[in-house]
């Protein structure tokens, strides 16, 4: 395409080195897509008579065919997905030839990337609302099992499993915000930035972007070509949506080790070992943790590839592309996998409760229940303090006080108070807004399916 300038030809070993195809060719319809709209703007404008135009769009057709078909091998010889359309548009359509004038590479790159990328983006967000759904759905099924809540791996207090799985609801549509956001970041149209400083051609940039579906084109042509800030915004969600899917698989694999044993995984989600028999391992939540750190490094690559770079273009980003694919490839099979598996998830009820027998997780309640008589939090605080600290040196678990026991350190101690000494009572009471009570789940489930349907 250069050959004019050269006395040389580029060496193969060059070509190899500095061809993208392996990685953009993927992108070949948005590419096409592109085309057609800059080359019916050029026919439109005068810039190519309109019967020009035409005969370039529909070699620009003939050449989808081709590759839908599996009838067209792209070369890597012509460096990336770009140059192979239009070297086969121009064999099939010698007009061909005219498709690029007042277009550069530079901006076609970032038009097509981001033509490309929003319809990545809009099917995850699909798949993103299929994994809330599958969070208000689980809440439903298990609003009244109740289980230990932890902070610092330490149970706590009593929660309702159905206000757990609220709890990702939160993060996750938080992360639907963010993919919105990085959608969003997509809505400028790059075409006609030319290769850094615009065209001497009477370019129609408003035309292109409408047909192209952006809302307007940018607004400054060196931006255009320099930035990548819009997959960094993608990045981010990516990165976040995995650290939040991360933190959830933590959870899952351990409630499903022997040792708390609450969550039931369903055996087609799990895999057995090949030496131990009794062995059903969580693969598929280990493998998404796992998975994370390569979205999280794609994210630092692009930054670090882009942090000394001067205005305008420069080659180093043609790597911006790799990580990224990589990242939404990962990101979509994540999402589908974890809603699937979300569906089927259950929890055993009796473990889950003898758990919180086994501790002392209703200690708040007690001394919450003396501050109502009138003692202040701190000595309350105290009191119930000392005595956990005698049921533990006499080795009684909760569930094995008996009144007696109670009514001997508590001062304030009485049947009102033993009446809500129990896990039910314990959730049902914390009733505040946004808080475990069964009462204010519901709630959340309900305001959650509106929220949910009113998702753009
Ligand atoms: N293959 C290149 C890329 O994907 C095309 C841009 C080339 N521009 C240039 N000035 N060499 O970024």
């Amino acid at each position: 395409m250069w050959h004019g300038r050269f006395k040389q030809d580029t060496a193969e070993i060059v070509k190899k080195f500095t061809q993208s195809l392996d990685v953009d060719w993927r992108m070949y319809e948005a590419d096409i897509e592109g085309s057609i709209a800059h080359v019916k703007m050029l026919g439109k404008t005068g810039i190519l008579s309109s019967e020009e135009a035409s005969k370039i769009e529909a070699g620009l057709h003939e050449v989808l065919n081709e590759i839908q078909e599996g009838k067209f091998t792209p070369s890597e010889s012509l460096e990336d997905v770009h140059m192979n359309i239009e070297a086969r548009l121009t064999e099939i359509e010698p007009l061909g030839a005219k498709l690029h004038t007042g277009r550069s590479r530079n901006d076609q790159v970032a038009t097509t990337t981001k033509i490309y990328l929003r319809k990545r983006l809009h099917s995850l967000k699909d798949d993103l609302r299929n994994l809330l759904r599958a969070f208000l759905n689980a809440s439903e099924r298990h609003i009244d099992i109740i289980i230990p809540g932890y902070t610092h791996m330490q149970q706590a207090q009593p929660i309702s499993m159905g206000h757990y799985w609220l709890s990702w609801f939160e993060a996750f549509i938080r992360d639907y915000s963010r993919l919105q956001f990085a959608l969003d970041a997509l809505n400028e149209c790059p075409l006609g930035a030319g290769a850094l400083a615009g065209s001497t051609f009477p370019l129609d940039r408003e035309m292109t972007s409408q047909l192209l579906g952006f809302t307007e084109p940018t607004r400054n042509s060196l931006d255009t070509v320099a930035s990548r800030d819009y997959m960094m915004d993608y990045h981010y969600f990516a990165s976040m949506f995995m650290i939040h899917i991360s933190r959830l698989c933590t959870d899952l694999i351990t409630w499903n080790s022997q040792e708390f044993a609450f969550i039931v995984l369903p055996d087609s989600f799990c895999t057995g070992s090949s030496m131990m028999p009794q062995k059903k391992n969580p693969d598929v939540l280990e493998l998404s943790r796992g998975k994370t750190g390569q979205v999280i490094g794609n994210m630092i690559d692009l930054l670090i590839n882009l942090k000394g770079l001067p205005m305008t273009y420069n080659r180093d980003l043609q790597e911006d592309k790799r990580g990224l694919w990589a990242s939404i490839d990962t990101v979509e099979s994540v999402m589908k996998i974890i809603a699937a598996l979300i569906d089927e998830v259950e929890v055993d009820e009796e473990v889950a409760l003898s758990g919180i027998y086994k501790g002392y997780s209703l200690a708040t309640d007690i001394a919450e229940y003396l501050v109502m008589k009138g003692i202040p939090f701190r000595e309350a605080h105290a009191i119930v303090g000392r005595f956990i600290g005698w049921c533990i040196e006499n080795h009684l678990a909760f569930g094995e006080l008996r009144v007696g026991d109670i009514q001997e350190h508590i001062p304030k101690a009485d049947w009102v108070m033993m009446k809500i000494l129990s896990p039910e009572e314990s959730v049902r009471r914390r009733n505040v807004y946004g808080g475990t009570g069964f009462e204010q789940v519901e709630q959340q489930i309900r305001e959650g399916h509106e929220r949910l349907e009113s998702l753009k």
